[in-house]
């Protein structure tokens, strides 16, 4: 594969490119696809007000499962990472540090509000359920100290409750193509300050 030339003025569409041609594969155990699970994130983002760069994570939050597509671009062990942190890195050129922590923490987040948050774990899919004991199972006090670390934490979290009720079979949404403009200001606004 040629690797993209990625840049401020590609990447949104490169995204694009990859939800069109990858976004029907299946998301493993859900009644959705990948594109239909990010988007409906994307959604539930929108209904809450979420700023333009927590929809953004939001959208892209499971990108991490496609970061072969990024070529020399994604950095070489990325394929043995798992996707929050492979996710997190392929968009770190690009987005601020809000978005690129809230992808990089999507599944600790799960783990965090299992640890934490009583009713959270009764709103788990039957898969995602299954995935937590993978993942580790809720956090241990240690942990959850080191996740509340993060600067962004709660934005995180907030991500993670999109993530989780994105899972709707057949619900519309806008396609991604209509969150363009809104990821170009998440980047520039992020470049062109950092220039
Ligand atoms: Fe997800």
């Amino acid at each position: 594969m040629n690797a993209p030339v990625l840049d401020r003025t590609t990447i949104v569409g490169f995204l694009a490119d990859i939800f069109e041609r990858r976004g029907a594969e299946e998301y493993l155990g859900e009644p959705v696809t990948m594109a239909e699970h990010m988007l409906q994130g994307a959604w539930f983002a929108e209904a809450d007000k979420a700023s333009d760069e927590l929809v953004a994570a939001a959208l892209l939050h499971d990108v991490g499962h496609f970061t072969s597509e990024f070529g020399a671009y994604s950095p070489d062990d990325t394929h043995d990472k798992h996707h929050d942190d492979a996710g997190a890195e392929v968009l770190e050129p690009f987005f601020p540090s809000v978005v690129t922590e809230c992808v990089r923490l999507h599944v600790a987040a799960k783990r965090y509000l299992c640890a934490t948050d009583p009713s959270y774990f009764s709103k788990l899919s039957v898969a995602s359920t299954h995935s937590l004991q993978l993942q580790g199972g809720p956090m241990n006090a240690d942990e959850v100290a080191e996740f509340e670390k993060s600067p962004h934490f709660r934005e995180a979290v907030r991500v993670r409750l999109w993530d989780e009720a994105g899972k709707v079979a057949g619900m519309q949404t806008r396609g991604f193509r209509e969150y363009m403009p809104l990821l170009q200001r998440v980047v520039d606004r992020h470049l062109i300050a950092a220039a």
